[in-house]
Parts: structure tokens; C-alpha cells; sequence
């Protein structure tokens, strides 16, 4: 048995997050959670509200509650829609508590003590209007490339060009609109990134196992040359920067953000034979995986590590990272700011959390942008949940109820059939580990669905409402291994859809509290006891139209906040 740490990247506080934040790390990160807990491994499940950063204290202003007030808020919500979405985090923290404020604290000190820091003076865009300074993409204005009036200080989204606030013409606050911009200069930190080139090449190079997606994000950053990053930032709300002179400003969100994964594991750790040391700072026996859409890439390949590096502190740094591209919405961008798309909240009023666990994975944004379409959508579920895997269970166990007395009948000599079967089922499981084992969460969805149907190819195949007619004794064997196959179905569908796969496991008589990965031959297929009762569960799946999706009471979009 070998101990696996995994997070999910944290995602921001302000507001209810869409269907592609689910699909692009929480729900891949849960189900390999699942898997490895399932195949027998230690597992710590991380993840956490991120909660500092220029949009959240705009956001709270907007909502009129303090920050922090508006995080605790906020935080509980989210925290209770991924319950609801039977997320299994061992602990979800928030990187605005007190053990992220120290160790955040704590890694600054090390790095500054190791020269790693570097006083700067930047002019910074201040709004007197605002009396604040404003960030890069607080400041808009007119791009000097190609005229766009409302491009933004970091960048253009209209010709793409990247820019600096400066670069502006007729510069205003994104804020208020306030035109009396102005440049001062100001002392910031910078962390000298650039001085990690060499450790983290080095590092790379030994990573050959990361997904292609990541590793080339990666090397586009290390080739393009690291620049000196400046961390810290004019807000009140925010990790203080604890160095003289700097008493008045806090951390970039994007510093103390990757802390919070290990501060989340102190928290977790304050319940007695905890130790937190034990995933983070412990020898071999723990795999590190990090899951996170493409765009944080840059962060947990790069600038993370070289935080963890330059502290000297003997933290674990990740051994793989698996990336995602967008989920796309009807050929569009999801969007928080422009609520644009389904929300995390909405999902769950129109449907049960299995049917967006299933088709999120089974389409995951893995290899390419996915699209969700309604109409996609409504086909995939109700071909795979309904009529495979539904219909499975409900034929199976609905013709034991009604000819076996919903007892699991004893099975006699088994047939070339079964043989065949106990192979090919074999093949399917060892491909299926390995898929998971190697992240591949659309292939694994595959291959769920295809013990599914191999399932259903038994069914149709041994016909027991034929064999009943004239050999009992022949039905009771095809019933009884039916009856084990919708076992083997459900453990398998559990990290993809587990409460779903519980309620079978439940009428079957197993205990869903141990969801154990299924053993490999004969034995797979005569776990259940004869004699033990059976119940038939309520339909599963319902089918679902798409007039379903479209009445929903709260409709689709959501606003911010
Ligand atoms: N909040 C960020 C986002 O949604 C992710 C932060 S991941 C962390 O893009 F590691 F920095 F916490
Ligand atoms: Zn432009």
C-alpha cells in the first residue's frame, strides 16, 4: 500500500463556480481519490476556497459585507454544493486562515533569508478617486496597438497584445471609471524566479511521465525566460508581508494560493494520530498528484516549486500534474463574470449530482476543448446511465425478484459462456486500473461503460427468461452471476457515480461503507452469497429530455457573487 496526496486546484471564492471549474479539476481529482481509496491506498484528498486577491475584496464591496464576512459566507456555500456533488475532500480549507497566514509568513522569511528576494521601486497606477492603487487589470483604456477602447492593463483582449498600464492611452479605473489615473512609484518584493532556471530544468527533466499538455506549458515558460515575479500587492485584505517597511501590504494572491495545499493538510491534521508531516515532508511512500485546468499550469510547474525550492524547507514537490482544456458552452466561452453557462447550484436543482458526474467525465476536457451542449448532454446520460447501465441493474434484479423470490439463487456448473465472461472480464478491469492509474479519465469512463455492457451482453445472451422455461437449474446459474455482475458494475461505476453505485451496492445487500475494487477471476463472479435477499432499487435513471434542462426555476445563468 502506497499513500497518494491529492488536490484539486482551490477555487476562487467569489461567486458559485460553472460546470467547467467541476469538470476541469474538482471532479477528475475526486474520482481518482475514489479509485485509489478504492484500490486499497492511503489517500489525503485535499482542496480549499482560494480567498484573497483584488476580485474577491471587489466582489464583497459589491455584495456591501466586510471581505471577510463575505468569504466565511461564501466559503460555506461552495463548500456545501461540493458535498452535495459527493466530492470526498478529506478537508476543504480556506487560504485565508491562520495556518496558511503562518506558513505563508514562514516560506517568505526562508526565502528572503536565502537572497531570494529583491526590494524593487514600480510605478503603480493610483486612483485618487478610488484611493487605492490599482492592479494591472484594474486600469482600461485604449489600446495603442489597435485602438480598442476598453483594453485592459495586462493585456488586449481585442488584438491579444500583452500590455502594461502605462501603455494605455486615456487610462481610467476599471473600478469607478475614474479618469485621474496616475503613476506613482511604490516598493515592492519581487521572488527572483529567474534564478531557478537551472533547478527547475533539472527537475523537469525527471517529471517525463507529466501529460504533453503540461509538460510543453511548462517549457514554454522555462524557454521564453523566468522573470522576477513581484509578490506582493496595495491591499488590505491578504496574507501581511511581515518585513520592515512593507508593514502595509500583502502577498499576491497567486504566493500564498499553493501554500493553502499544505496548510490545508496542517488543518486536517489537528485531529488527534494526524500528522500532516507524514504527506508533505515524509520520505518515498507518497505520489503527489495536482489537478488543475491548463491556465494554473504555469503556477504548479513553475512557480510553485520554485517557492518550495527556495525555502530550503524540506517540503514534497508534485510528482504529476494532470492539466485540463476548457469546457466549452455551446461553442462558447463559460464565463463567472459574464454568467455565462450552468452553475455548480443550478446543475444540482435540474438534476441528481450523478447524471454532471458522469457525462463530465466521460467528456472530460482532456485532449481537446469539450463542448457541452444541451442536447449532447441529454443523449450521453440517458444512453449510457439509463439505458446501459439503469437498465442492467433494473432487468437483472427485477427478473430475480420475480422468479427467484429475490433471493440470489445458488449457481450450478457453469458454462463456456461464463468462462468466456470471467475472461473478458479480466481484460476490461486490468485495462480499466491502468487507465485510472495513468489519469486517463475519459478512457476509464470507456471502459466503464464497457463492463456495462459486457453485462448486458451476458444478459441478452444467456437469456434467462428463455433457459427458466425448461432448466432451472441453468437460470439460477445465469441468475446468480447476473446478479454478481451488477456487483462488479456498480463497484466500478462508484468513482464516477457514487451515489448511484451505492444505492446498488445497497440493494444487493453489500456494504457500501467498503467500496473494495473487484478481484480478478472466478471469485469476481461469486462474492454475493446464495440465499442472501435482494431488493430491486427505485429506477436509477429516469431518462431526461431536454425540456427538462430548459424549465429550470432559477434559470441557467447565474450573476456573480
Ligand atoms: N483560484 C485559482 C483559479 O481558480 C486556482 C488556485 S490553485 C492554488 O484559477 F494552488 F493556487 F491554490
Ligand atoms: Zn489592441
Amino acid at each position: 500500500m502506497s499513500k497518494f496526496l491529492i488536490t484539486s486546484a482551490l477555487p476562487y471564492v467569489n461567486g458559485v463556480k460553472h460546470l467547467g471549474n467541476l469538470a476541469g479539476s474538482l471532479l477528475p481529482a475526486d474520482i481518482h481519490a475514489r479509485f485509489r481509496r478504492q484500490t486499497g491506498h492511503d489517500v489525503l484528498f485535499l482542496c480549499g476556497t482560494d480567498e484573497h486577491g483584488t476580485p474577491v475584496e471587489l466582489a464583497a464591496h459589491a455584495a456591501g459585507v466586510p471581505v471577510a464576512d463575505y468569504c466565511a459566507r461564501q466559503h460555506a456555500v461552495q463548500a456545501d454544493i461540493y458535498r452535495r456533488f459527493g466530492l470526498s475532500f478529506d478537508h476543504f480549507s480556506r487560504t485565508s486562515g491562520e495556518a496558511n497566514r503562518r506558513l505563508t509568513q514562514e516560506i517568505f522569511r526562508c526565502l528572503d533569508a536565502a537572497g531570494f528576494i529583491e526590494e524593487r521601486t514600480i510605478l503603480q497606477a493610483y486612483s485618487p478617486t478610488d484611493r487605492r492603487f490599482l492592479p494591472d487589470r484594474y486600469v482600461v483604456g485604449t489600446c495603442p496597438y489597435c485602438g480598442h477602447p476598453n483594453a485592459r492593463g495586462d493585456q488586449c483582449e481585442s488584438c491579444t497584445a500583452l500590455l502594461d498600464p502605462e501603455d494605455l492611452r486615456s487610462p481610467r479605473s476599471a473600478i469607478s471609471g475614474a479618469t485621474d489615473v496616475e503613476f506613482r512609484a511604490t516598493r515592492h518584493l519581487f521572488f527572483r524566479l529567474s534564478a531557478f532556471d537551472g533547478r527547475l530544468r533539472d527537475w523537469l527533466a525527471t517529471r517525463r511521465d507529466w501529460p504533453p499538455l503540461v509538460r510543453s506549458i511548462a517549457r514554454k515558460w522555462l524557454d521564453e525566460g523566468l522573470r522576477d515575479r513581484c509578490i506582493t500587492r496595495d491591499l488590505e485584505w491578504g496574507v501581511p508581508v511581515p518585513k520592515a517597511g512593507f508593514e502595509d501590504k500583502v502577498f499576491y494572491v497567486w504566493f500564498d494560493a499553493p501554500i493553502g495545499y499544505i496548510a490545508a493538510a496542517i488543518e486536517w491534521s489537528e485531529a488527534p494520530s494526524r500528522d500532516w508531516r507524514d504527506w508533505w515532508q515524509s520520505g518515498e511512500d507518497v505520489s503527489y498528484v495536482q489537478f488543475l485546468a491548463k491556465d494554473n499550469v504555469p503556477f504548479h510547474a513553475v512557480s510553485f516549486p520554485a517557492t518550495l525550492l527556495g525555502s530550503g524547507l524540506p517540503f514534497r514537490l508534485v510528482d504529476t500534474i494532470k492539466g485540463f482544456n476548457w469546457l466549452t458552452f455551446g461553442g462558447g466561452k463559460f464565463s463567472t463574470s459574464a454568467a455565462r453557462g450552468i452553475f455548480t447550484d443550478t446543475a444540482l436543482a435540474l438534476l441528481p449530482a450523478d447524471t454532471w458526474r458522469w457525462w463530465l467525465a466521460a467528456n472530460a476536457p482532456e485532449t481537446a476543448d469539450t463542448d457541452f451542449t444541451v442536447t449532447r448532454f441529454v443523449d450521453g446520460v440517458n444512453k449510457d446511465l439509463a439505458d446501459i447501465f439503469g437498465n442492467l441493474v433494473n432487468r437483472c434484479l427485477a427478473f430475480a425478484n420475480a422468479r427467484f423470490d429475490g433471493t440470489v439463487p445458488e449457481a450450478g456448473d457453469t458454462g463456456p459462456l461464463e468462462h468466456q465472461l470471467v475472461r473478458s472480464l479480466d481484460t476490461h478491469l486490468a485495462r480499466l486500473r491502468r487507465h485510472h492509474e495513468s489519469l486517463a479519465l475519459r478512457k476509464a469512463a470507456d471502459e466503464v461503460r464497457a463492463i456495462w455492457r459486457l453485462a448486458n451482453a451476458y444478459l441478452a445472451e444467456a437469456a434467462p427468461w428463455s433457459a427458466i422455461r425448461n432448466d432451472t437449474g441453468r437460470a439460477a446459474t445465469i441468475v446468480n452471476t447476473a446478479i454478481n455482475l451488477v456487483r462488479v458494475s456498480a463497484l466500478v461505476a462508484w468513482p464516477f457515480i457514487p451515489s448511484s453505485a451505492e444505492k446498488v451496492l445497497c440493494s444487493l445487500g453489500e456494504a457500501a461503507d467498503l467500496v473494495a475494487w473487484p478481484q480478478r477471476g472466478r471469485s469476481t463472479l461469486s462474492a454475493i452469497p446464495a440465499g442472501r435477499r435482494i431488493a430491486v432499487p427505485p429506477l436509477l435513471f429516469p431518462k431526461i429530455a431536454v425540456a427538462d434542462l430548459q424549465h429550470c426555476p432559477s434559470g441557467w445563468n447565474q450573476p456573480d457573487g
